[in-house]
């Protein structure tokens, strides 16, 4: 039995393909270099969702829809910001989307989609006691995120750097949360529930809560003064290092290399070249230590160790960076539970009892 599910093929799709030797990963037949910087993130949800929706538009037409459903989103929930304020910033956003309506027409999904880039901003302005910035339905999709978030038009190198983030994390086979995603979207449930299931997966540190941890390795290993101390340390201690490691890939991930050429570019010589410069440092020393730690198993660099920098350099503070990711994930687990809908059955597997058995009755 493979405990984690590891070889084990759930689900056929045609939306992306993982391959972990080779370190590429492919989105409905684009690899993702193409794509990343290249396509904006309302044309890849439209590539994403091509084929399961009758009434899904061209290109433009989306990016407008999904404009208008930004909106719709924040004058829906605007009232009960205070509240959903009073939670941490992920449990807030997804309070807020299991208050969408269940359904599974294209304007529920749009909704879901325009969610939490609505949400995160207006719950970390709400939690700094700052009001609400209402969204712009005609701007692009991740230069409004920006701005509903500081209340200015920020930099275009920092709206395409972020929507260079969100294509990049659109879609990853099958990992957990998209299983999640798939497992309640295969009983039929809706839409919102399936999403909500996969919100679940993603909170975690060992999938899309990594990203976090990550800042506060990089500040306590500078403040440290010693990478490879600190992080042989972790490891003596049983710790993992954040950003490091994956399932599937045995070579670096290829979403790394995007995210870091991102950040690069954002640079220069102010905060975040020199935040980039000790990143790389840490980076070949955890690298190194695992090396040694761990020479059974390769574990190299993962998306989330330059998705920190990447959204640290955007504006947004760690509590909200799972937050961004599931804004980028979200057209992908949309994708992924209507296909499941569509093209599959219940997913109900089974377990092997190794339990006490009854006393037989004689
Ligand atoms: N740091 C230290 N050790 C790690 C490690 C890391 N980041 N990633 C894997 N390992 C080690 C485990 O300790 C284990 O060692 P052991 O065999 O000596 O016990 C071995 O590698 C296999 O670990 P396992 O948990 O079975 O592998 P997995 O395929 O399930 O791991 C992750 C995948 C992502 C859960 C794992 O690499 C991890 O925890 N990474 C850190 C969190 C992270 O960055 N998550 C984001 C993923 S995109």
């Amino acid at each position: 039995m493979a405990n984690g599910l590891d070889d084990v093929v759930a689900a056929e799709t045609v939306l992306s393909d993982v391959d972990g030797l080779g370190g590429r990963l492919t989105i409905r037949g684009h690899s993702l270099l193409e794509l990343a910087g290249r396509w904006r993130y309302p044309q890849v949800a439209r590539l994403l969702l091509d084929g399961f929706f009758d009434d899904l538009p061209g290109d433009a037409e989306l990016a407008e829809a999904i404009g208008r459903a930004r909106v719709e989103v924040f004058r829906r929930l605007q009232p009960i910001f205070p509240t959903l304020a009073a939670l941490d910033v992920y449990s807030g956003m997804r309070a807020g989307i299991a208050l969408l309506q269940d359904g599974g027409t294209l304007a529920d999904a749009l909704r879901l989609i325009a969610a939490p880039a609505v949400l995160t901003p207006a719950l970390l302005r709400a939690k700094r006691g700052d009001k609400a910035v209402a969204p712009d339905k005609g701007a692009d999709h991740a230069a409004d995120m920006l701005r509903m978030l500081s209340g200015k038009a920020d930099s275009p190198d920092l709206a395409r750097a972020l929507d260079t983030y969100l294509v990049t994390v659109c879609d990853h086979g099958l990992n957990a949360s998209t299983f999640a995603t798939r497992v309640v979207a295969s009983t039929q449930a809706g839409l919102t529930s399936a999403i909500l299931a996969g919100l679940g997966a993603l909170k975690g540190p060992l999938h899309g809560g990594a990203p976090g941890p990550v800042v506060e390795m990089l500040d306590a290993i500078e403040a440290s003064g010693d990478a490879a101390g600190w992080l042989r340390d972790e490891i003596v201690h049983g710790e993992r290092i954040m950003g490091f490691g994956h399932r599937i890939y045995r070579v670096r991930d290829p979403r790394a290399d995007v995210l870091k050429a991102v950040v690069r570019q954002l640079g220069g010589k102010g905060g975040t070249g020199r935040r980039l410069a000790f990143a790389e440092e840490v980076e070949q020393a955890a690298l190194e230590v695992l090396r040694v730690a761990k020479p059974q198993r390769s574990i190299q660099t993962n998306v989330e160790f330059y998705t920190a920098l990447l959204l640290e350099a955007a504006g947004f503070p760690a509590e909200a960076f799972s937050n961004v990711f599931a804004a980028g994930r979200i057209a992908g687990w949309i994708a992924h539970a209507r296909e499941q809908q569509t093209t599959g059955r219940l997913i109900r597997p089974q377990s092997r009892y190794v339990g006490p058995v009854p006393d037989l009755v004689a």
